[in-house]
């Protein structure tokens, strides 16, 4: 008995121990941080450098330096359900001519000033009828699709005309000439896409172009997924140096099997389930310079452990149903819902049935994070390592 309650006692100890580490790691009253306490004489200092465009660094430093990565978006959820038949409506009040690209976007509640959806990334829904196409353009922004519904829709990158189906990715990497349509005899289509606008604007780097008429067709069609999407075979007598996948399309029908295939010998990661990233198949690297992008599966029942990482995060439910929780919040989603994960956020994903596979599609901007050696991650240690819902 007494032993137990020395355990007891030595636990409790430890644990303030370590809460007292914790708090003072975050204490701004340490040497280090700037504690400088306010004085008339100070405060006269101040202004005087005001008026010559100056400022005491100790004024704002612990603000501008936080101890850990800070994320100003908020997790989000955009049900499909909610927004389709607004997409639709906006077919018949404008054209694709009129307003260039007809896409609904959504916007985080506290990214509205920047267009982004979380951190620097922007998506939109965009639709597009049978027949309708848009005109040609690029921009310095990158840009990637994924297929939420419809038959005959085509992307041209670069004179190169690609189709698509539901749930393929695509790219049109920054400074590609692109546009994009519906065939005739097509079903209305809709697709997500994903740019990297604000974070190109934040750098100050963005441009805009309009191609005079349509693109003439370089290649036949479909030549970037017939010449480089099949895995582990590259054409010998190509020479590929832009600095972006040559691969334009990644098929559903080669990317759900690849899971299966994976889960079939693999555990996969505690917190993502079988996660595969699109890759560029000349250096296994990211699809993108600034954008990168993934395909998730969830096993039945499987729930992940929660983490967090920098970087920002835009997922499209491919399949399946289930929820995330992000920040202590839970988000459901099914088919076609998009959410977000903002920089280190804690996130864990659940799939909902107790048979079918979930997958979960997502786009990021890891490739920014790794290059400037902004990455980091840690494992949500509480609890077993699952949130609690608040
Ligand atoms: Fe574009
Ligand atoms: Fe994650």
């Amino acid at each position: 008995m007494l032993q137990q309650g020395r355990l007891l006692l030595l636990t409790i100890t430890k644990s303030l121990i370590k809460n007292k580490t914790m708090q003072e790691k975050h204490n701004d009253d340490v040497i280090g941080r700037a504690r400088v306490k306010d004085t008339p004489e100070l405060e006269a200092y101040y202004k005087e450098l005001e008026t010559l465009g100056a400022g005491a660094l100790w004024t704002v430093a612990n603000d501008i330096e936080p101890w850990e990565p800070r994320t100003s978006s908020v997790p989000m959820l955009w049900k499909y359900d909610d927004l389709r038949e607004l997409v639709l409506k906006s077919s018949e009040l404008v054209t694709p001519e009129q307003a260039g690209r007809r896409v609904v976007y959504l916007v985080n509640d506290k990214r509205k000033d920047v267009s982004a959806a979380v951190g620097w990334l922007y998506t939109g829904i965009q639709v597009t009828r049978p027949g309708e196409s848009t005109s040609a353009h690029r921009h310095k922004a990158s840009a990637l699709r994924f297929i939420m519904e419809g038959k005959g829709g085509y992307t041209v990158v670069d004179g190169n005309k690609i189709t698509f189906e539901v749930n393929d990715f695509v790219i049109t990497p920054n400074g590609t000439w692109h546009e994009h349509g519906v065939a005739a005899d097509g079903k209305t289509c809709i697709w997500q896409d994903g740019l990297d606008i604000p974070l190109v604007n934040a750098l100050e780097a963005n441009d805009y172009a309009v191609y005079d008429g349509k693109q003439p067709l370089g290649v036949p069609i479909n030549y970037s997924p017939l010449t480089y999407g099949s895995p582990g075979l590259l054409p010998a007598d190509k020479v590929w140096d832009k600095p972006y996948s040559p691969l334009f399309k990644y098929s559903w029908k080669n990317v759900y099997p690849a899971l299966l295939e994976m889960a079939k010998v693999n555990e996969g990661s505690p917190f993502d389930g079988i996660l595969m990233h699109y890759s560029n198949p000349m250096t296994g690297g990211h699809v993108m310079q600034t954008m990168g992008a993934s395909m998730q599966l969830l096993r039945p029942s499987e729930h992940t452990k929660a983490h967090k990482h920098t970087g920002s995060f835009v997922y499209q439910c491919a399949k399946g149903h289930g929820y995330s929780i992000i920040g202590g919040k839970r988000f459901d989603w099914k088919e076609r819902d998009i959410f977000c994960v903002p920089s280190w956020v804690n996130h864990e994903h659940v799939n909902l049935s107790n048979t079918e596979d979930a997958c979960l599609f997502s786009f990021n901007d890891l490739p920014v994070m790794n290059a400037l050696g902004l990455y980091q991650e840690k494992e949500y240690e509480e609890n077993n390592g699952y949130q609690k819902v608040e």
